[in-house]
């Protein structure tokens, strides 16, 4: 590390709190699946900014149409309407199963827009107050506000922020019995769930799960929430992860790659759920945020989905995810008892690892390599959609060395 890369680490540790846990690496810009140091040194990002910067970085397209809003306007509040709030709504209608959206900021928010839809559609539309049990899965992750903590099912997110949001129920990932026992009680809210649980470790549930779980929550009226933020736009090879499964929800939450590297989040409804969270004649507004929709983000998720159809970037999803998830298959096999097995879909993919993986990471990023953890031992693969078949050689090649220095 150089002195410039060393001062600004320095200079972190003494102003921002000390929540994170960065690694030694200060980065300053990047150009489709590679970035670049401070100190100029380059690295292939497995990364993209967690599932994020669908598109790469400083994408050409995407930096043209950024602009051309910033010289425009970036902030209205949700005083008046604006075009790009409008038509990024339409666009995200036209390719899913929505008929209504909601913008804010992030996938926390989402999905706590989310809940709040599903707590009033049931007091106030369905007329049934009693349902307030919001029912999650074991090893899931929904984000970091308190109402998503408290239904993220991993404990370690819920240590010292009591008192929670609940009444919660949590029952184990794929497992339809547990989930059929759950809805059943008279209580049941909402069903939230991840098509494939991403921060738990790219777990891919048993066929048939999701469609099982929108039978079971259209008999008990309860509201089936999937939580699209990782798998949605594209990641997983269609536009969202339950395509695959040939069912849609009542509410889909969205961030991530949606605004590809500009913050926005979205909750995607049907009309007559999306009346949860509609204001009653005289009433209050029921649910708001000052950034929500504005123009910059909502131009920045017409520009994703416009790109990502101009350049055929789900067909890249599939070729590229399929030949990382063979190389990822041929390295488990030539490191037995180290590499344990290979899971995902698209390019958000995963190997689960005997040993440390924070060293595995580490030895990865010295060897110009970025990635990242899901779950306690699984190693993440979920780059940019325009990455190339070297790039994908380069990461699988470099993780292949990193676990044959042994001593994990
Ligand atoms: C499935 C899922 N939901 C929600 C979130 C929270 O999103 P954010 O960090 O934008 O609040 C994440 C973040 O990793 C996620 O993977």
């Amino acid at each position: 590390m150089t002195a410039r890369q060393s001062e600004l680490i320095a200079l972190a540790d003494r102003v921002l709190v000390k929540n994170y846990r960065q690694q030694p690496l200060v980065l300053e810009r990047g150009r489709g699946a590679e970035v670049w140091d401070v100190d100029g040194r380059r690295y292939l990002d497995m990364t993209a900014g967690i599932a994020v910067c669908c598109l790469g970085h400083a994408h050409p397209a995407f930096t043209a149409r950024l602009t051309e809003q910033l010289g425009k306007l970036t902030q209205v509040s949700n005083l008046y309407f604006n075009d790009q709030q409008i038509r990024a709504a339409e666009a995200l209608i036209e390719h899913s199963f929505a008929e209504r959206i909601f913008f804010c900021n992030s996938g926390a928010e989402a999905n706590e827009a989310a809940l709040k839809l599903a707590r009033r559609y049931q007091a106030v539309i369905a007329g049934a107050p009693e349902r307030t049990t919001i029912i999650a899965t074991e090893g899931s992750f929904h984000g970091r506000s308190i109402a998503t903590v408290s239904v993220t099912g991993q404990p370690k997110y819920r240590e010292g922020f009591g008192p929670l949001f609940e009444p919660v129920t949590f029952v184990p990932f794929g497992d339809i019995a547990a989930a059929r026992a759950a809805l059943q009680t008279g209580t049941a809210c909402a069903f939230l769930v991840e098509p494939i649980q991403a921060e738990g470790g790219i777990v891919v549930p048993p066929p048939g799960y999701l469609a099982q779980l929108r039978a079971l929550c259209t008999d008990t009226g309860t509201v089936l929430i999937f939580d699209e933020v990782q798998t949605g736009i594209g990641r997983t090879g269609r536009w969202f992860g339950h395509q695959y499964d040939g069912v849609s929800p009542d509410v889909m939450t969205l961030a991530k790659g949606l605004g590809g590297g500009i913050p926005i989040g979205a909750v995607a409804t049907t009309d007559v759920f999306g009346a949860g969270l509609a204001a009653q004649p005289g009433g209050a507004v029921p649910h708001a945020s000052t950034f929500g929709g504005n123009p910059l983000a909502c131009a920045a998720a017409r520009a994703v989905l416009d790109i990502i159809e101009d350049e055929g970037l789900l067909e890249r999803v599939n070729s590229a995810g399929d030949y990382l998830g063979q190389r990822l298959s041929a390295l488990v096999r030539k490191h037995p008892g180290v590499a344990l097995d290979a899971r995902g879909r698209g390019l958000l993919r995963g190997v689960r690892v005997a040993g440390a993986p924070a060293t595995v990471i580490a030895r990865c990023r010295d060897k110009g390599v970025l990635l990242s953890i899901a779950g306690p031992d699984v190693i993440r693969f979920a780059p940019p959609f325009v990455i190339e078949r070297h790039h994908i050689d380069e990461g699988v090649d470099v993780l292949g060395a990193a676990l044959a220095e042994g001593g994990l």
